[in-house]
């Protein structure tokens, strides 16, 4: 399982400095001229963004802030079930509102003060290597547009819905933050391009797609488990394998196939031992051995 919200449609410059905007014929809101018209204005307003200036206010319709409504009670009923306590925890000190999407700003204001994370506005992919290295400095890039109102349960991209509720609730807990900032930090220190790769494929087995023991429960702490209404109920019964840092590094993923293998931490503890353990030391060294390269 494990398709929603992964690929990103691209985002076109033209010569006059507008952006389109590139959707797939398959995309919910391909059809729809005022959608995409939307979709290209909030492009925009991340393409103009400068890093310390505030994030422009996107214009949402009602029908997309009760989008949100609709999928932050939805999920907030399945992350009672299937979530980490720690996300939770999150959760409940970020306050995200329940009635609106969020302004990115907004995130930030709430985001800062608890854990010096904040927000920056991508309009689409962002290279591997900005997007986790500003992670050490306390910036998430996140995309600021909404999923078609036709199918309020599914998402083809990461939307707000992921980048906020997925990431901004754990991102609220310490723990996970510094997690966060590891990752970042091991992507600045590793130079060559196989080696980013490992940082970023444990980063995606870990805070995006990563399960944990919670006493004799599996639950999930991964952003795209835990912002896919469609397929939180999934992840219990996939192939969920034991930690392991050269597996998970080297495990071949297609965002456009279901993701069916998952790695299980045994606690939060086990997490911060073995992967944010990684991140604060690996080099390019290291993770060429983890690679079988340079052993022995
Ligand atoms: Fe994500």
């Amino acid at each position: 399982m494990f398709e929603e919200a992964q690929y990103f449609a691209p985002v076109a410059e033209q010569d006059d400095g507008s952006v389109v905007v590139e959707l797939a014929s398959s995309h919910p809101g391909f059809a729809d001229p005022v959608y995409r018209a939307r979709r290209n204005a909030i492009a925009q307003l991340a393409v103009n963004h400068r890093k310390g200036t505030p994030i422009p206010a996107a214009e949402y319709t009602e029908q997309e802030h009760g989008i949100w409504a609709l999928v932050t009670r939805e999920l907030a009923v399945k992350h009672a079930k299937y979530a980490t306590a720690e996300y939770l925890e999150g959760a409940e000190r970020l306050g995200l509102p329940d009635d609106r999407i969020p302004q990115l700003e907004e995130v930030s204001g709430l985001l800062s003060p608890l854990t010096g994370f904040r927000y920056l506005p991508a309009a689409g992919l962002v290279p591997l290597r900005d997007f986790y290295g500003v992670l050490a400095d306390g910036y998430f890039h996140s995309t600021q547009y909404i999923r078609h109102h036709s199918v309020p349960f599914y998402t083809p991209e990461p939307d707000i819905i992921h980048e906020v509720i997925g990431h901004a609730n754990a991102l609220a807990h310490d723990r996970y933050a510094a997690l966060y900032r590891l990752a970042g930090a091991a992507a600045r220190r590793v130079e060559s391009e196989p080696a980013l790769e490992f940082v970023s494929k444990v980063f995606w087995f870990t805070l995006e797609f990563g399960v944990m023991s919670e006493g004799p429960e599996l639950k999930a702490y991964g952003a795209g488990i835990l912002s896919s209404y469609g397929e939180i109920e999934e992840f219990r019964g996939m192939d969920i394998r034991p930690l392991d840092l050269r597996v998970m590094g080297t495990t071949q993923y297609d965002i456009t196939k279901y993701q069916d293998v998952l790695f299980r931490a045994e606690s939060l503890q086990h997490l911060e031992d073995v992967v944010g353990g990684f991140w604060e030391t690996c080099d390019d060294d290291s993770i060429a051995g983890l690679l079988g390269g340079n052993q022995g």
